[in-house]
């Protein structure tokens, strides 16, 4: 939520910044701003919407430096304005922030700043902490970086910041606290960033800022201190993960065609290692050491948001089926606040994509203080949920651009299928049982492929029903978060309303809005709960409604009661679900081009949910 970019070098920052900002817009697109330290003073253009407004708006100014910031924004003091577009100054014009997260306590820093006699031009709580800054600065005759440590220990909320003082020019600081930031270091250069995208371009080498942490950069090189007692921290310097090719499209439209395409491969790559189909078995490294804990636990909770928590909605049923362990899911934000039972025989399964999500971030903090065992799924590696927790499995879905998850929402629930067999195997599955599903993983591929391939008839239903103000989604058991998922999925990018529901449940509600005009999206497999959903289908088309079926077997029975018939690969009932979201996925994908919207950053949502 809300991209930083910051340069430091000896080259000329603006394309840098702007190439950096466009590579960051997945985490907020409502407006964009970039700052170089010039020579006569601090340069800066900002605009609201896109970053190419801004790339346009540069285009016409003369704006240059060797130092520089630059900010993608997605709104939350104020609206998404020129104004309140980052980068923010304090009164002098000399110094100069950028801001991702929310300063919670900038309500009373901006009363006792304006009785001091500082006017602010925007609605930001940014605009406090650059004052504030200032007014220690030039009030308490710090250092530049001690100011903004002093600052920065007088606000409440979480930031990522990057800050920059006309009257020390040659210094960039920048420090973290609930917002991610990552250090890149080049030859004689260096680039600070909400994630590694903008940085991959120019080096590899990176130092991820923990918690808590600040770098100040001079031409002497990098210091990183805690912010909390100025100690000077050694860090290693790690290699980026990830290749440019997999940040960019491609030959494809859109990132989110590409990363449902990469679905081919990417279920593969999180199994890859980890399954042995002869014990029908999986071996998950990054938790072997908490086995026994995991196995022994009397309850497991897994937390997550959006995307997320879907796919751990489909890990409940599979851990009680397989494992026989009790698990609870809760929205992250929910358990954050409430008193969940949680002790030391708790185990959490933290699950999110970006491994930053605020809530995720602050309900593991919570059960770790309560004693229990943390398990991260995360896909991006070495970010702040995967550093937390105490153990974890790493998704290896590669980086997911489109702002709606698609490729690591089916990694995600392939680790679920991975912890199931293990912990099913260890606490009582037979070894048939353990193959018979571990081959079934195993041979997915080709069944993705085979969806991929019907894209063309899932577009044709998108055309035939494109019209619709509203869709219902409708499944049984695993089913059902699919359902959810599935009706999320549109309602992201196509911004027609959606709902998912456990297919008998529409009768105690969803079916008053029944007509004509509402197609209703039910997950048939032929499998026990086939005879019910053939019966929710009938009381649908009592009522004339449209029906799409997503199902592995066209019996006759379904085809009569169906209007549209989406097609997946029969297999095993527990890889349907899968094969089902990716066919939903291109439903809801080509619903919105249909639509003509902004597939990849749909209005008023971001990658990265970093504020709470
Ligand atoms: C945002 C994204 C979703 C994602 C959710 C949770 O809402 O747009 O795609 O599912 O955050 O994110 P996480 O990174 O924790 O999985």
């Amino acid at each position: 939520m809300c991209g930083i970019v910051g340069y430091y070098g000896n080259k000329d920052a603006v394309p840098i910044l702007l190439d950096g900002l466009k590579r960051l817009e997945y985490r907020g697109y409502d407006s964009a701003g970039i700052s170089v330290m010039g020579s006569t003073g601090i340069e800066s253009v900002k605009k609201a919407g896109k970053v190419k407004e801004l790339d346009r708006l540069v285009d016409d100014s003369v704006i240059n430096g060797s130092i520089g910031m630059g900010h993608t924004r997605w709104a939350t003091h104020g609206e998404p304005n020129d104004k309140n577009a980052h980068p923010h100054f304090d009164d002098t014009g000399k110094i100069s922030l950028i801001h991702n997260g929310i300063i919670e306590n900038y309500s009373s820093i901006k009363s006792y700043l304006e009785k001091k006699g500082r006017t602010f031009k925007s609605d930001t709580d940014t605009e406090t902490l650059v004052q504030l800054i200032s007014d220690i600065y030039y009030e308490d005759g710090l250092s530049f970086e001690q100011a903004v440590t002093v600052a920065l220990s007088r606000v409440v909320g979480t930031y990522g910041i990057v800050a920059f003082c006309f009257d020390e020019p040659d210094k960039l600081v920048a420090a973290r606290h609930g917002s991610p930031l990552v250090l890149g270091i080049g030859k004689n250069e260096y680039f600070i960033a909400s994630d590694a995208s903008p940085i991959v371009d120019h080096t590899r080498n990176v130092v991820y800022l923990d918690e808590g942490e600040m770098v100040t950069i001079t031409q002497d090189g990098h210091e990183i201190r805690t912010i909390k007692d100025d100690t000077i921290i050694n860090k290693a310097i790690t290699e980026i993960d990830f290749t440019i090719e997999e940040i960019e499209k491609g030959e494809y439209p859109h990132h989110m065609l590409k990363e449902i395409h990469e679905q081919v491969h990417t279920i593969t790559d999180t199994m890859r290692g980890r399954i042995d189909p002869d014990d029908g078995m999986a071996h998950l490294g990054g938790i072997q050491e908490h086995m026994d804990r995991i196995q022994k636990a009397h309850r497991i909770y897994i937390t997550a948001c959006g995307t997320s928590w879907h796919a751990g909605l489909m890990g409940k049923y599979l851990l009680e089926e397989y494992a026989g362990i009790p698990v609870h899911v809760e929205y992250a934000s929910e358990f954050r606040y409430r008193d969940p039972i949680v002790d030391s025989r708790t185990v959490i399964i933290a699950i999110s994509q970006s491994g930053e999500t605020a809530d995720t971030f602050a309900a593991i903090k919570k059960a770790k203080a309560n004693g229990a065992l943390t398990v991260g799924i995360c896909n991006v590696v070495g970010s702040s949920i995967a550093r937390e927790t105490d153990c974890g499995i790493y998704t290896h879905a590669g980086p997911e651009i489109g702002v709606a998850s698609t490729k690591a929402f089916t990694a995600q629930v392939t680790v679920l299928f991975l912890l199931s067999l293990c912990f099913g195997r260890k606490n009582g599955i037979s070894a048939i049982i353990g193959q018979k599903f571990a081959n079934a993983l195993l041979n997915i591929g080709d069944q993705v492929q085979d969806v991929l391939n019907s894209s063309e008839d899932i577009l044709e239903v998108a055309k035939l029903t494109v019209e619709a103000d509203n869709y219902l989604y409708l499944g049984r058991g695993m089913n059902f978060p699919v359902a959810l998922e599935g009706a999320l999925k549109l309602k992201e990018i196509s911004y027609i309303h959606a709902e998912g529901y456990p297919a008998a449940e529409m009768k105690h509600g969803p079916i008053e809005a029944n007509d004509k005009k509402m197609p209703v999206v039910f997950l048939a497999p032929h499998d026990k709960t086939y005879e019910k959903i053939l019966s929710n289908i009938q009381e649908v088309k009592a009522r004339k409604g449209v029906v799409i079926t997503v199902t592995d077997k066209r019996t006759k029975d379904l085809a009569a009661l169906s209007d549209y018939m989406i097609d997946v690969p029969s297999s095993h009932p527990k890889v349907f679900p899968i094969l089902a979201s990716i066919a939903l996925q291109l439903l809801a994908y080509h619903l919105a081009v249909l639509r003509d919207c902004d597939v990849d950053q749909p209005r008023n949502l971001a990658k990265s949910v970093t504020v709470e």
